[in-house]
């Protein structure tokens, strides 16, 4: 039998992370939306291109959550976006109302699934998200760091004009202005990145991947990225959905690694068909570790604003 995916928020991230999904075939995919018409209509239109692409999957929209039963993920991409002058955190009264009302539908059709939360501001939605399904940490992962990562490993790729695939990094934290590009865990081709650009070229770019979210945004002027995030959080599906036992940064529920505890914040996971499967503990500088505190700081002043 096929896997069932379900992406709740039929919006840019929403559409486009089903069509990757479809033009991967990795699973059958739900579309949930609000508006009216729009997921139906999206839904409809990708399935009609599965001939052109050569893929057997089945897309369908909808407006309410029947369609979503027995899901294996479902990706919750429901929320208003950013517009320019707002930072994700202006928008945390309204998407948090939002994503109460779509994990308390999406828990009672799909009581067994993985959740994956892309709605902003990310790490105080999957804890609110977490909170309110009771479902274990191991079903209930944030997706920002393979976005930050991705954006860092293109800025790499493009200075040195290597291939993206000869680049690793990492980013951990929030997904916020405080969030931590790791430069010392960063290779090109297993080269360390202080060995090819100087100090003040790695700093330039670290802050170019901290402001990789705005800098979209004040290009499109009406809202944020969306192919970037899309993959990003389609490769957190594929990664469970044919259990591969892939080390992603993804924001997980912390319980003591660290130092960290009762607060999501992005760290290395190792993704495989329980969702998070295991968390990995790097050794940080103290500065690193200073840096990734202050990160989970302003995760939890977020948190308490709305309760979770
Ligand atoms: P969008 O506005 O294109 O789509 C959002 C969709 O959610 C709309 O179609 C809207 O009708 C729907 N929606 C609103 N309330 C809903 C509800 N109660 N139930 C079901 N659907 C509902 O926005 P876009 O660009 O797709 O972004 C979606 C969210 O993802 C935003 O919060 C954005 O900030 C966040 N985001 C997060 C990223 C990350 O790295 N974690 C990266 C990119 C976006
Ligand atoms: C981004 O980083 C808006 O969080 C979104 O593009």
């Amino acid at each position: 039998m096929r896997k069932k995916v379900t992406i709740v928020g039929a919006g840019n991230v929403g559409a486009t992370a089903a069509h990757w999904i479809a033009s991967k075939e990795l699973a059958d995919v739900v579309l949930i939306d609000v508006a009216e018409g729009i997921p139906q209509g999206k839904a409809l239109d990708l399935l009609e291109a599965m001939p052109i692409e050569k893929r057997d999957v089945h897309v369908i929209g909808a407006n309410d959550y029947a369609e979503a039963a027995n899901s294996d993920i479902v990706v919750i991409t429901a929320g208003i976006p950013r517009k320019p002058g707002m930072s994700r955190d202006d928008l945390l009264q309204t998407n948090y109302k939002i994503m109460s009302d779509v994990v308390n539908k999406v828990t009672a059709v799909a009581p067994n699934s993985i959740l994956i939360i892309v709605s902003n501001p990310l790490d105080a939605m999957a804890q609110a998200a977490f909170k309110q399904s009771k479902f274990n940490r191991e079903r209930v992962i944030g997706m920002a760091g393979v976005l930050d990562s991705a954006r860092y490993r293109t800025f790499i790729a493009e200075e040195l004009k290597v291939s993206v695939e000869n680049v690793t990094a990492f980013v951990l934290g929030g997904h916020g202005d405080t969030m931590v590009p790791l430069p010392r865990y960063s290779s090109v081709a297993g080269i360390p990145i202080a060995e090819l650009m100087d100090a003040a070229t790695i700093e330039r770019i670290v802050q170019r991947t901290r402001d990789g979210g705005a800098e979209i945004v004040k290009h499109l002027k009406t809202g944020s990225a969306f192919y970037a995030p899309s993959a990003a959080a389609v490769e957190m599906v594929e990664a469970i959905l044919k259990d591969k036992k892939k080390i992603l940064p993804c924001a997980a529920y912390l319980q003591g690694e660290y130092g960290i505890s009762g607060y999501y914040i992005g760290v290395p996971c190792k993704l495989g068909e329980r969702g998070l499967e295991q968390i990995i503990e790097i050794k940080l500088t103290p500065e690193e570790e200073k840096a990734l505190k202050k990160s989970a700081d302003s995760v939890k002043e977020l948190c308490a604003v709305i309760g979770v």
